[in-house]
């Protein structure tokens, strides 16, 4: 199969692939998060196609994207009154909710749950498309399962090339890292993964937030947990990552004192003069978590060779947006860590 690359800015683009949605086909688009494998959501063998493509485990169920509330209030009920509230704060943009879902939404797309995870993403391009389309469309990361995310479309090609029909180019992703994920079908709104909305920004809305322990720890693979996708291992380089935890010097030192052939560095970018020696990649700037989002998957990528062994990994404080960027590294890494200033 030939991928044809669609460009975002292209007229006749938006028409093209949707035709290619209705039609039951994949389509990778592109999202201010991160680029999804896209099909017709409520098309049971084109969403069974998604999970053929990415190799991705049956139990792990899709985001559905649309245009606005209106739209996912015909896939959803019991919607609560605060869904409304963090829709009209947060939406277009990266934030996911899990609502009740309603009959209509194939048992393939939710993995059997009778909740589904909803959203209304910004990209301009991406939601032209939806509309044209007439349906809610269904993606999750473009990434091959298990692999980091893709940030533009050359990562999508790299996975995808002669896979998939088409691929939407709308250049890289503004936030980097995957949305938010909020569970509103409990009593208590619970954080399933966090993302481009921070935690701080849901809960001046919200009130209270409960933080799902899959968030914070790794889970055993047989848990029975909210986000099935949690528990799996996940945006990892085929080298091992190692978290350095302390300060810029203090990490450093541990560095130099392990660095073996075949290691690389992940760093910030202030902390490049520390590396000389050790080829480091910096992801973005500590002073602007931002930058660390937007350049985190490219990163991870890039050091996704046979040729490195181990990546001694650089990770923000969680507030913010950090928060998300601490959350994917942590589990690349497995939730592996290391304490510089205690280390031997
Ligand atoms: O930013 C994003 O959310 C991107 C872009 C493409 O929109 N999509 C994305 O999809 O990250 P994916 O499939 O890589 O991650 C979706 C996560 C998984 O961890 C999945 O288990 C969880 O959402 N999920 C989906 N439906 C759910 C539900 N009904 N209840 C709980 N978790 C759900
Ligand atoms: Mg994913």
């Amino acid at each position: 199969m030939n991928t044809l690359l669609l460009p975002a800015a292209d007229p006749r683009t938006p028409e093209i692939a949707a035709a290619l949605i209705r039609d039951g086909k994949l389509v990778a688009l592109p999202t201010e998060t991160v680029y999804g494998l896209g099909a017709d959501g409520l098309n049971e063998e084109a969403v069974a196609e998604i999970f053929r493509v990415k190799g991705r485990p049956q139990d792990n169920p899709l985001i559905l994207h649309v245009t606005g509330m209106a739209q996912a209030e015909r896939y959803c009920h019991s919607i609560p009154a605060c869904a409304y509230t963090l829709a009209e704060r947060f939406w277009p943009g990266p934030l996911t909710m899990v609502l009740p879902a309603r009959d209509c939404i194939p048992k393939r797309t939710t993995a059997g749950l009778d909740t589904v995870a909803i959203r209304c993403p910004e990209t301009a391009v991406t939601l032209r498309i939806i509309e044209l389309a007439g349906t809610p469309i269904a993606a999750p990361s473009a990434n091959l399962s298990g692999k980091p995310s893709t940030t533009t479309a050359q990562h999508v090609l790299a996975d995808h090339d002669g896979r998939i029909p088409a691929v939407v180019d709308g250049g890289p992703c503004r936030v980097g890292v995957e949305s938010t994920i909020v569970d509103l079908t409990e009593d208590t709104p619970r954080l399933l993964r966090p993302g481009g909305v921070s935690r701080e920004a849901l809960e001046a809305v919200l009130g209270s937030l409960q933080v799902d322990r899959a968030v914070l720890g790794s889970i055993d693979r047989d848990a029975v947990v909210k986000a099935p996708g949690m528990k799996y291992r996940h945006y990892a380089p085929q080298g091992k990552v190692l978290i350095v935890r302390g300060s810029s010097q203090a990490a450093a030192r541990y560095v130099h004192d392990h660095f073996a052939p075949g290691d690389r560095v992940l760093c910030f970018q202030e902390e490049l003069p520390l590396y000389g020696d050790c080829r480091p990649l910096a992801y973005g700037r500590e002073a602007e978590p931002e930058t660390l989002s937007a350049g985190l998957f490219a990163a991870l990528r890039e050091l996704d060779s046979p040729q490195v062994r181990r990546i001694f990994a650089r990770c923000p404080a969680g507030n913010g947006v950090g928060f998300a960027v601490a959350n994917r590294l942590a589990k690349a890494a497995a939730f592996t860590y290391v304490d510089a200033e205690e280390a031997p």
